[in-house]
């Protein structure tokens, strides 16, 4: 099932349990600033465990049924970060590629362990070590948004994709369906985030720990306690209800992620099918659900 490399890596490095083929990541369409913040914030926030992987897992991939993913499945993850998802996967296919051109890379092999069914390779969405259409699956969770050309990359990673094959991707929305109240407060945020993302990366670390307590904590306990009074049709209106039942550790996670990136794009569902679309996908979902927008659709 795997595939031989279409390039020859520049070198391969000795991690704790595989060895990792490293491609070149220069490119017009990458952002190395960003690259590097998250190889940074993998390294440090890699401990997920099982329980957590699975919990967050229904919501990321309610769109996935055995048709689409199973034991036949050769699948790939683009910029696989700590390589949670990568994890989810294995055990659902039956083999997965994993890349990123961050150091992340190696948080993913620990996080991996010993597991099989899996090969690890640093490289970038303009990279991809494969041949074109040798793909059943491919997945992007979070990373075309942190891409200057999103639509560039998309079709990068769909062009790896065979015919018949799917491309599932999560991609950060516009806030188009929330209120006037909820965008400005993402303006603030995003305002903050603009500052913190420029600071040294020791200092962000301690900056967005700061901000999960004082901004995250509040609006989540908020939204817990609206939930614990019965009120939870308010509640999923609130900002950062997602996290109602998220570990502190998640948060702190996440805040890091959103105050610590210095690209981040935005997409209205149009948008993100009007994407999909130029890809050459059809059958195309987005789902209905959190987080916004999760979608896959099926390569023509
Ligand atoms: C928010 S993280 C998501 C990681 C993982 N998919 C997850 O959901 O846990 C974004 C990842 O995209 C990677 N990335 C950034 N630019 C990329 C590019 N041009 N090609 C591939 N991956 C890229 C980063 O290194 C980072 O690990």
């Amino acid at each position: 099932m795997k595939a031989a490399y279409n390039t020859d890596p520049i070198k391969y490095i000795k991690a704790t349990n595989r060895d990792i083929a490293i491609f070149s990541t220069e490119g017009e369409n990458i952002d190395a600033e960003v690259v590097e913040s998250f190889g940074d914030e993998w390294l440090k926030f890699h401990d997920f465990s099982d329980e957590i992987i699975h919990d967050i897992a229904k919501e990321y991939f309610d769109l996935l049924n055995d048709t689409i993913v199973n034991k036949t499945t050769y699948a790939i993850d683009i910029g696989c970060g700590t390589g949670r998802w990568t994890k989810y996967l294995t055990e659902k296919v039956g083999f997965v590629e994993a890349i990123d051109p961050s150091n992340a890379i190696i948080a993913a092999d620990k996080l991996l362990g010993k597991t099989e069914n899996v090969r690890l390779s640093k490289a970038s969405t303009e990279t991809i070590p494969f041949a074109d259409e040798t793909f059943d699956f491919a997945m992007s969770v979070g990373v075309l948004h942190h891409i200057p050309d999103t639509q560039q990359a998309m079709k990068d990673c769909v062009r790896k994709v065979k015919k018949g094959g799917y491309f599932y991707c999560y991609l950060y929305h516009n806030l188009e369906t929330r209120g006037w109240w909820f965008k400005t407060l993402y303006w603030l945020s995003n305002q903050l985030r603009k500052v913190v993302c420029k600071l040294p990366s020791k200092l962000k670390r301690f900056v967005c720990d700061v901000l999960a307590i004082v901004i995250y904590m509040p609006l989540v306990l908020w939204v817990r306690f609206l939930v614990l009074i019965g009120l939870r049709k308010i509640a999923v209106k609130m900002p950062l209800s997602a996290y109602n039942n998220k570990s502190f550790f998640v948060i702190r996670n996440d805040a890091l992620d959103k105050f610590g990136t210095r690209l981040e794009q935005r997409f209205s569902k149009k948008q993100v099918e009007t994407m999909m679309q130029q890809c050459g996908l059809e059958e195309i979902v987005i789902s209905p659900l959190s987080p916004f927008y999760h979608a896959i659709g099926r390569k023509k």
